[in-house]
């Protein structure tokens, strides 16, 4: 498979402390890949450095096709008081500023007809009318999901995106996010912080310790001494 977004030797820090000491991955169009890691160990802020939200000091991100990957979160940010097509649609016009996109504009047929087709895939078309706010947790964000797929991205961040879900729900988003990436070719990689999710839905799990990915295996190989690894490093005795 193609290699769909490769990122090489990012660096961050925060003042005196180093977040990322030379972070190097890659997802290939097709997969899904969990990163795992430790409250503070830099996830985050790594998918930020990804779309652009926080600039790296040094390291190189490449996205194949799109200049652009989009990004799901863990706190959905819908806009509640607009309809569900509206919140899709607004993904579309991600290039404008804003105030634009959220402005009660009526937004281009085409644009529907996209977010509509999006809204199908992640099985909520027959929602498109309601309010935002009117959706459960978990169908909200399913509705990240369609907004995100409106970006026409080729490629998916998605940090925590079920943190907040019950378990079928959150299993619900993991095999959209699985299906994806394996029958329509997305590169998804998501942040989780459960491991057994991880194994079930993953092709690949990365782990990032000490501002570097220390754990890179196929999900079925992902270990119980991987995971204490990863999230308890200290007691861990090196063999
Ligand atoms: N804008 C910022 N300014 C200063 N420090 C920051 C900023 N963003 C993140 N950090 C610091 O960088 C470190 C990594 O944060 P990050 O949010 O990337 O961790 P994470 O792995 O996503 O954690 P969590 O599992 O809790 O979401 C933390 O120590 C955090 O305090
Ligand atoms: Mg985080």
């Amino acid at each position: 498979m193609d290699t769909a977004l490769s990122v090489k030797g990012l660096r961050k820090s925060f003042g005196d402390r180093t977040v990322l000491n030379g972070v190097d991955f890659r997802v290939d169009s097709g997969e899904l890949v969990v990163l795992l890691g430790a409250n503070g160990s830099g996830k985050s802020t790594a998918l930020r450095c990804v779309v652009g939200l926080t600039k790296p000091d040094a390291g190189e991100v490449k996205i194949a096709g799109k200049t652009s990957a989009a990004m799901v979160f863990q706190q959905i940010h819908l806009v509640r008081r607009r309809s569900v097509i509206d919140n899709v649609c607004a993904g579309g016009l991600a290039g404008l500023p804003l105030s634009r996109s959220l402005a009660p504009v009526l937004f281009p047929k085409e644009l529907k007809e996209r977010a509509m087709s999006c809204l199908e895939r992640v099985g909520l078309a027959d929602r498109a009318r309601d309010k935002a706010s009117k959706l459960s947790g978990g169908q909200q964000q399913r509705v990240a999901v369609a907004r995100a797929l409106c970006q026409g991205a080729k490629v998916l961040l998605a940090d925590e995106p079920v943190s907040a879900l019950d378990p079928a729900a959150a299993k619900q988003v993991m095999d959209l996010l699985a299906e994806l990436a394996h029958e329509d070719g997305l590169a998804v990689a998501a942040v989780l912080h459960q491991p057994d999710l991880a194994r079930r839905h993953a092709d690949r799990v990365l782990g990032l310790l000490h501002g570097e990915i220390r754990l890179a295996r196929p999900a079925g190989e992902l270990s119980e001494s991987d995971i204490d690894a990863l999230y308890a490093p200290d007691l861990v005795v090196e063999a």
